[in-house]
């Protein structure tokens, strides 16, 4: 069981009324890959497995010539963190918990191969950045700002990982720059998430260039030192920071003229249990439920008996074998039923049906 600690999380939260934003999803086919919510998950012990690095809440980075630029204010910790598996060529769609209109900029994203690997990768050093997604202002647009343009259409982006880019692990980087007072030096706000992916099928290319930090000059009057109302006067060309998009990056997906607004929830959810994904052998359930059946809004209760509180290698294996030896037991609501690796029971107790939420969890809902 987790415990709670009640009280400093009303504390936490009675801080949290902000105009500010973190990314708190990265949906992929349907699947919401939980990130760390920095005003409840300190408080969980052990503490759910999460699919990014740790932010320390939800405000800006404004050092940009400090190591806190790569991955936020958090320390940039590689270890213990969840990987999501995708295909090169795949979409992915980046929800923000909220996004005010009121902090117009860009809205950027960028990769880093993880070298050896993202359990140990912080990315800080050299230059191994490439930019896969910008939006900066498009007058044409409606709103104009890539981050308004983010906030009009429910506080979320969609990317698409190059199609050529070499399999193996990478850092997703995805980041809005807030401009509202950016007029003064170091006035620019910076709020990037870095999410774990492992990509597969992917090409040959091995593309890199941009340093964090590095990539920012708090004098760059073309991107940084600005002042919004020049911009949106037709004064001056805004060009966000960080260089060009890679030339072998997939076409932008935000390419409506007006954004559209599409809450987002959830449909289904991945793991957010350490240790529930730690095995390698083939898994034992059945795979005909379909994904993305229920809406929820609120942080799964994915609560089996006694999980280990060591932190989730991620396996290995893509095989995807659905069969396998059947456990035994009946296994209660919310409870997991299947997966790779899952030697437990895969029958749900009566009410409740045992739902793939990927190769490695499956739970009954
Ligand atoms: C980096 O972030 C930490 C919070 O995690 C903060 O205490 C520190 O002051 C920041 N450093 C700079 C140079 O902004």
């Amino acid at each position: 069981m987790r415990s709670f600690t009640t009280v400093s999380l009303a504390l936490a939260l009675s801080g949290s009324v902000s105009a500010h934003g973190y990314l708190k999803y990265v949906d992929h086919k349907g699947v919401a890959y939980g990130l760390w919510e920095p005003f409840s998950d300190p408080y969980y012990n052990p503490l759910p497995l999460r699919y990014d690095r740790t932010i320390a809440d939800n405000g800006p980075v404004t050092g940009m010539q400090s190591a806190n630029i790569t991955c936020n204010n958090g320390g940039n910790n590689p270890a213990n963190v969840g990987i999501i598996e995708v295909a090169a060529g795949d979409t992915l769609k980046l929800v923000w918990d909220q996004w005010s209109s009121a902090h117009s900029g860009p809205v950027m994203t960028y990769m880093a191969k993880c070298t050896p690997n993202c359990a140990s990768f912080k990315g800080d050093t050299g230059s191994p950045w490439f930019k896969i997604d910008q939006f900066g202002y498009d007058a044409s647009k409606s709103p104009p700002w890539g981050s308004d343009y983010l906030a009009r259409q429910g506080a979320w982006w969609k990317v698409t990982i190059p199609p050529t880019i070499a399999s193996g692990e990478y850092l997703l980087r995805h980041e809005i720059l807030g401009l509202h007072v950016a007029q003064d030096p170091n006035g620019a706000q910076f709020y990037p998430s870095c999410v774990h992916l492992k990509v597969t099928g992917g090409g040959s290319d091995n593309p890199s260039g941009v340093a964090f930090p590095g990539a920012y000059d708090p004098y760059d009057t073309d991107g940084i030192l600005i002042s919004l109302y020049q911009i949106n006067q037709g004064q001056k060309i805004y060009t966000a920071p960080g260089g060009p998009v890679w030339s072998k990056a997939a076409a932008p997906l935000q390419t409506a003229a007006t954004a559209s607004s599409q809450a987002y929830s959830p449909a289904s959810l991945a793991p957010s249990v350490r240790g529930a994904a730690t095995a390698t052998t083939p898994a034992t359930t059945s795979r005909t439920t379909t994904l993305a059946t229920t809406t929820r809004t609120t942080t799964p209760a994915a609560t089996t008996t006694a999980r280990t509180t060591t932190p989730a290698t991620t396996p290995a294996t893509t095989s995807r074998t659905t069969t396998g030896s059947t456990g035994t037991g009946t296994v209660g609501a919310w409870g997991q039923c299947g997966g790779i690796g899952w030697t437990g029971g895969t029958v749900c107790v009566s009410g409740y049906t045992c739902k793939v939420l990927n190769d490695y969890y499956s739970q009954c809902q």
